[in-house]
Parts: structure tokens; sequence; C-alpha cells
């Protein structure tokens, strides 16, 4: 049982945990995989280009962080899978997991998503993370200690226009997430689903071809009247991870500067 007063030890210290985090190697999979090695997690990371997750692990282990790298596609479920044995065979058990690898899919009408368009994007921002739920969550459980964390988006909560399958994939994985978080509360693992809004990545530049204005004309959108970085998101992915949220469980959070819960007359 916490105590009420959690001045030591530190409950954001992430020492002797192993933490998973697919989608690792750029944007806000890096970020929070560099945060939570920073506070003295074991890293495991995983994405498809072995240029640059190595990059990546690199980076990671120059800061002096304890960092491996696994070369998988997520949507690959024996690749999964296989990436996972081998990260706990060198790190140990997970008991921290950012489900955070995806896709932004295609944009255009819905009524001209061919099937296999649909189905490529569920299997990497949906499947994908019903089977790492699937696979991690019962060592959690049997340890009676984990914390799992999905990345929405505000495509969790809203419709968007011209990317059906994202908005499904996105609503699904935050369903997933609070399907699992009321099945393994009371073995005390916890799980949360963080919404990100315009975060300046890789992904959010697919969006234009100057990164400025992609920064600007967005950033206009949001009420605090620019972009977020990977490290603010990464930051509330590394507080839900952590001990400091003990008692946050089942909980869907933006880190979108005000876009959801604001109505901003002009
Ligand atoms: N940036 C935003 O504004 C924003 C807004 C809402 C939601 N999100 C969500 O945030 C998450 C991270 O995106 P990001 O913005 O940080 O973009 P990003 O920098 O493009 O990162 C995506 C990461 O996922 C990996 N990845 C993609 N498909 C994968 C697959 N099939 N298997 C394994 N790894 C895969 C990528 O590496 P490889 O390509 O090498 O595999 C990369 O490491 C995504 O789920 C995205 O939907 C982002």
């Amino acid at each position: 049982m916490p105590s009420a007063c959690w001045a030591w030890p530190d409950p954001v210290d992430f020492s002797a945990r192993h933490a998973l985090v697919t989608g690792g190697s750029t944007g806000i999979g890096f970020a929070t995989a560099r945060v939570l090695a920073l506070r003295g997690a074991r890293v495991t990371i995983i994405a498809r280009d072995p240029g640059r997750i190595e990059a990546a692990r690199a980076a990671i282990a120059a800061d002096g962080g304890t960092v491996c790298a696994q070369a998988a596609d997520v949507a690959d479920a024996t690749a999964q899978d296989r990436a996972i044995d081998a990260a706990e065979a060198m790190f140990g058990p997970i008991s921290l997991a950012f489900a955070n690898a995806g896709t932004g899919g295609a944009f255009g009408p819905l009524t001209q998503v061919p099937d296999a368009v649909f189905e490529t994007v569920l299997a990497t921002n949906l499947t994908a993370v019903f089977r790492l739920l699937r696979r991690v969550l019962p060592g959690m459980i049997a340890a009676r200690a984990g914390s799992i964390v999905v990345t929405g988006s505000l495509a969790s909560v809203r419709g968007m226009p011209m990317n059906p399958a994202y908005v499904a994939s996105k609503h699904g994985v935050m369903g997933l997430a609070m399907a699992a978080a009321a099945e393994a509360a009371p073995a005390g693992v916890r799980v949360n689903c963080v919404l990100p809004g315009f975060i300046d990545t890789p992904m959010l530049q697919q969006l234009g071809d100057d990164p400025d204005a992609v920064r600007s004309r967005l950033g206009a959108l949001v009420p605090q009247g620019r972009v977020g970085t990977a490290h603010e998101a990464a930051e509330l992915v590394a507080f839900l991870l952590s001990d400091a949220a003990s008692h946050v469980t089942a909980q869907t959070i933006a880190v979108d500067g005000g876009i959801l819960g604001t109505l901003m007359p002009k």
C-alpha cells in the first residue's frame, strides 16, 4: 500500500524497471524512451527502420541510458512477439509499456478507401496494441505491478474528415485501453491513454513541405498558439507510467495545448 507521502523513494525514478516503447525511434516514442532511460529505466525500443532505430539507440546510450533496439514491424504478430521475447531475455520482465507505434494512414474520402488500406492502418494502430497488451499483461498481473500507456489521438474522441481508418483505429485503441484497465485494476496494474494534439514530429511534418509553415499553420489552431514538442508529450507519458500516478488508471488525457477542452470564439 503506497504511503501518504512519496518523498522517498522518488516516484519518477524508474531504476530497476524494464520499459518497452514501440515506435521508439523518432518523435513521441523516442522522446519518451529517452526520458525513461535518463530516469533509470532499462528501455527497449521497437520500430521498423534499422537505420533510424540504431540512431535512436545510440543517442540514448550516448546520454548514459541503458537501451536496446529491436527492429520489428508491430503489425507482424510474430515479429512483435519475437522482439519482446528478445527484450525480456536481455532486460528481464517488462513492467512498463508504451504502445505508441502508429501510422498516420492515408488521406482520402471514406467512400474510396480500399480494404487493404483500412486493414493496414488497423493492423498497426489497433491490432498490434491488442497483441502487445495480451503479451505483457499476464506478467504484470502476476507481479501485481505494472503500467501501460497507449497512444490515441484527438481522433480518438472526434471525427476527422478524409482519414476514416485512422479515426477508427484511434477510437479503437482508446477503448482497448479502457477495457484492459478494467481487467487489470484489481491486480494493481494501470492502463491509460494519451491523446497528442499537434505535436512536432516526423508524422506531423508529413502534412506539408515546409516544417516552419506546418508549425505555424497548425499552431494557429491551438489555444496556446503553438504546436507541442515531443518532449512535452513524453513528460505526460512518463508521469502516467510512474508511481507518481499510482491511483490513475482507465483515463484518457490530451496533451494538446487546450484544443479539446476549450471553445475559442474569434
Ligand atoms: N505527432 C502528432 O501530432 C500526433 C497526433 C496524434 C497522435 N499521434 C500518434 O503518436 C504516435 C507516434 O507518432 P509520432 O508523431 O511520434 O510520429 P513519428 O515520429 O513518425 O513516430 C512513429 C514511430 O512509429 C514507428 N512505426 C510506425 N509504424 C510502425 C510499425 N508498423 N511497426 C513498428 N514501428 C512502427 C516509426 O518507426 P518506423 O517507421 O521506422 O517503423 C516511429 O518510430 C502515433 O501513434 C501517432 O498516431 C501523433
